[in-house]
């Protein structure tokens, strides 16, 4: 983004418009040297609600809050010059009212710069959707699996085998009715999310949904190895950055008790003899 210009490179309907073209690179970043390394290789974004496991320990994502989001979010938005931030709307912020919602999504929108805003459900959820697009909020949807439904769901399951297929399909027909730009599908079927996606118009993006999504998803502690207490199926580690995190805080501790560190190099001369 130029600093003369206002208006971001890439924006909701730029994103609608990938649907069936190159697949859509997307991970999550909660900080500005992450949303960084982010911009360089991804199309979106997500300032994902999984910040409250990844970043701030809770054990779900239904303790985070909307100053969580938006101090966050603020951080995202500074270091993603190119990619489309989209920023999570926290569990209790959007499921009350269409009005609700929009109070919530236009403040997260206002105080961070994020152009979208992500929520949870499907056919329920229809009619906020529809409210807020119609009022200046581009919404990414996101069906299946919705982790802030947990304790409904009864647990982080797939979503969508046998005769919940059909509720699938239902929901995310009922969000791009609706008018939201993209769709995230989490842990659904592989055939289904296909399905999905050869029958929508707007881009699916999966997290656990196989390959035939029109984009791709993961939270990017996951991927990189930091966020280690637990790992769904769907991730692939394409680095073991806590390992190696891990091995170099033991090896500063040892330095440390050895006084090998700091060394000269790390030290400041003085201009007078010190007296011992
Ligand atoms: O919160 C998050 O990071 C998400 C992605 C996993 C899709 O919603």
């Amino acid at each position: 983004m130029s600093a003369t210009s206002p208006v971001r490179p890439v924006l909701p309907p730029d994103i609608r418009a990938r649907k069936g073209g190159e697949p859509l690179v997307v991970l999550t970043a909660y900080s500005t040297p992450v949303a960084r390394l982010v911009d360089a290789h991804c199309d979106v974004v997500l300032v994902g609600d999984s910040l409250g496991m990844v970043i701030h320990g809770l054990p779900s994502t239904l303790g985070v809050t909307m100053e969580m989001m938006i101090l966050h979010g603020r951080a995202v938005v500074r270091g993603a010059q190119r990619a489309m931030p989209v920023i999570d709307m926290p569990f209790g912020s959007y499921e009350e009212s269409p009005a609700q919602a929009f109070r919530n999504a236009s403040r997260l929108m206002a105080e961070t710069g994020a152009p979208a805003v992500k929520l949870e459900g499907g056919v329920h959820m229809a009619e906020t959707i529809a409210f807020l697009t119609a009022r200046g909020v581009p919404v990414m949807a996101h069906v299946g699996l919705t982790p802030q439904a947990v304790n409904t769901l009864g647990g982080y399951k797939v979503v969508g085998r046998d005769d919940e297929a059909a509720k699938v399909m239902a929901d995310a027909k009922a969000t791009e009715a609706a008018g939201a730009f993209s769709i995230v599908l989490e842990k659904v079927p592989a055939g289904l999310a296909g399905r999905i996606t050869a029958e929508l118009a707007i881009p699916t993006i999966g997290i656990g949904a196989g390959v035939d999504c029109d984009g791709q998803v993961l939270v990017v502690d996951d991927m990189l190895g930091l966020f280690t207490d637990f790992r769904p199926k769907f991730v692939k580690r394409y680095a073991e950055l806590g390992r190696a995190a891990d091995e170099a805080i033991a090896a500063y501790a040892a330095e440390v008790r050895s006084r090998t560190f700091p060394a000269a190099e790390h030290s400041f001369a003085d201009t007078v003899p010190v007296k011992k």
